[in-house]
């Protein structure tokens, strides 16, 4: 080889080389001249994740995002939230674009502490896989399902408003009603009816809530490690009551269709794939604390606005006696699915609560691609967070947001992306019918038996992860005279 070919060479090499590194230097560049969200990612891994938290507790979350929006001004920032960068959207521009472009720009994505707890639940599920589990629960969750557990909803409600509400003059109403709507979840999901075959599991659905949108410290004491012990025993319960409904199941003893669990037992998904015993104690779990957490917060709140707004509560009650007697005209004198489409105002009330109160103050998405939105870009791989702060007490969606206004949700009821208590999209939550039975059903029932009274008509709301009223809503209760 001449000296000139080796010159030559040389000099392609290099000529290479700097070609390359000029290429990644330049889109380097191009990468950080993108305009990220205003706003700060906090300290070091716990992020502002302690900020939101101190804030949510006192009821007072929104502050937290108002106070960025009006610093950065727009309608988004950036922050750090249980170890990941998040950009914040703060409009119903911002609810619209994460709740339709699911699998095109942004997936689901909970933090990944909240997703382990719940293991191969549906919330850790993307793309088809989550359609196809989706579709699977929903066959039990969509009102044709539904419409034959509403007698079985009215039966464990009654009982419970017997044995724990009826000759006590005073009672706490949040701490009984969550116990309610846990039994109404056990039975319909598991057909565990006894009080006593729910208490232990309930004892451990209490770990599993109190530390699951804790920081993720998972050392012995914290309430993140007690959330993983309680989910252990959950599952180790679940097994059981597996373990005995197939025998159950193989002797005929239990129908197909007796409950949920029963469900998923006997049937395949779409794909002809049955659920492996993991998922299917995974996906309960999830449904059992979705299903008793959420709604007891609204069912607490309406009865204080109810006690609150003499006019609203003559409204519900005018409406539920009609509906009474109807059914007392009627040989089985439980509550059908058709009288639930005649409270209508009733629900009217439980959505102005729902406003007021969303059990589930937002929840997020991922950024699967670059996102550009109000001139900045959200980098892949960022969580993406909505909140119904952003749009439930705003004076632009709601006039007068403060005001209890269930006649707000009549005729089209709020524009489009504001009113988003379930979310929204494919995502959105599949439990918002089961949640409208249960309610409605304990509404009518609480309605036409009692007539109750605000011990402390001033008490204080707290949100831990779910506001829940300070000291359990205590009220004064009698039983209602009928004519
Ligand atoms: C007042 C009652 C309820 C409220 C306010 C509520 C709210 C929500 C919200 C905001 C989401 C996230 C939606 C999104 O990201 O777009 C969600 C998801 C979910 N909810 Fe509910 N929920 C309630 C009751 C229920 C009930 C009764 C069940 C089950 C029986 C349930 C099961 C679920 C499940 C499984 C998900 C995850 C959906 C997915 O990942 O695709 N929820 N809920």
């Amino acid at each position: 080889m001449d000296i000139m070919t080796v010159v030559t060479a040389t000099a392609l090499v290099l000529g290479f080389l700097l070609s390359l590194g000029f290429a990644v230097f330049q889109r380097s560049c191009s990468k950080s001249r993108k305009l990220l969200p205003p706003g700060s990612f906090g300290w070091p891994v716990v992020g502002e994740t302690l900020q939101f938290l101190a804030l949510s507790k006192a009821n007072r979350s929104r502050d937290f995002f108002e106070h960025r929006i009006q610093k950065y001004g727009g309608d988004i920032f950036k922050t750090s939230f249980f170890g990941h960068p998040t950009a914040v959207f703060y409009s119903p521009a911002g609810n619209r674009l994460l709740f339709s472009n699911e699998n095109k720009l942004v997936q689901n994505s909970w933090p990944d502490s909240l997703a382990r707890l719940f293991g191969n639940s549906l919330i850790s599920k993307v793309g088809d896989d989550a359609k196809v589990l989706r579709k699977m629960l929903l066959t039990f969750l969509k009102p044709e399902a539904l419409q034959k557990f509403v007698g079985r909803v009215h039966s464990v409600v009654n009982h419970h408003l017997r044995s724990h509400w009826i000759g006590n003059p005073q009672i706490k109403a949040f701490p009984l009603l969550k116990r309610c709507l846990f039994s109404v979840a056990c039975n319909l999901f598991l057909s565990l009816e006894k009080e006593t075959q729910q208490a232990e599991l309930y004892h451990h659905f209490i770990s599993l809530l109190n530390g699951m949108l804790q920081l993720p410290l998972d050392f012995p004491g914290t309430l993140y490690r007690k959330a993983r012990i309680g989910s252990y025993h959950i599952r180790r319960i679940l097994q059981a009551v597996i373990d005995r409904r197939r025998k159950d199941l193989a002797s005929g003893s239990v129908s197909e269709e007796q409950d949920l669990l029963s469900f998923l037992l006997c049937n395949a998904d779409e794909r002809g794939n049955r659920l492996p015993d993991d998922d299917i104690k995974d996906n309960i779990m999830l449904l059992l604390m979705a299903g008793h957490d959420t709604s007891v917060v609204t069912v607490t709140l309406l009865l204080k606005y109810l006690a609150l707004n003499p006019d609203c509560y003559h409204e519900v009650l005018q409406e539920q006696l009609q509906i009474s007697k109807e059914i007392e005209g009627r040989e089985e004198q439980v509550v059908r699915w058709d009288d639930l489409q005649k409270m209508k105002y009733s629900w009217r009330a439980a959505q102005e609560t729902l406003r007021l109160h969303p059990p589930a103050g937002g929840t997020w998405r991922k950024a699967i691609v670059d996102i550009s939105y109000s001139g900045f870009t959200i980098p892949k791989g960022w969580k993406l967070f909505w909140t119904t702060n952003s749009t439930h007490s705003k004076e632009e969606y709601f006039k007068d947001p403060q005001k209890f206004e269930p006649s707000r949700f009549e005729g089209d009821g709020p524009s489009a992306y504001t009113f988003v208590p379930f979310g929204g999209g494919p995502r959105m939550c599949p439990g918002n019918e089961f949640a409208r039975m249960v309610i409605l059903v304990l509404v009518h029932n609480i309605v036409i038996n009692f007539e109750w009274q605000l011990i402390d008509p001033a008490e204080k709301v707290s949100v831990d992860p779910m506001p829940a009223p300070k000291k359990g809503l205590p009220i004064k209760v009698q039983e209602r005279l009928r004519p």
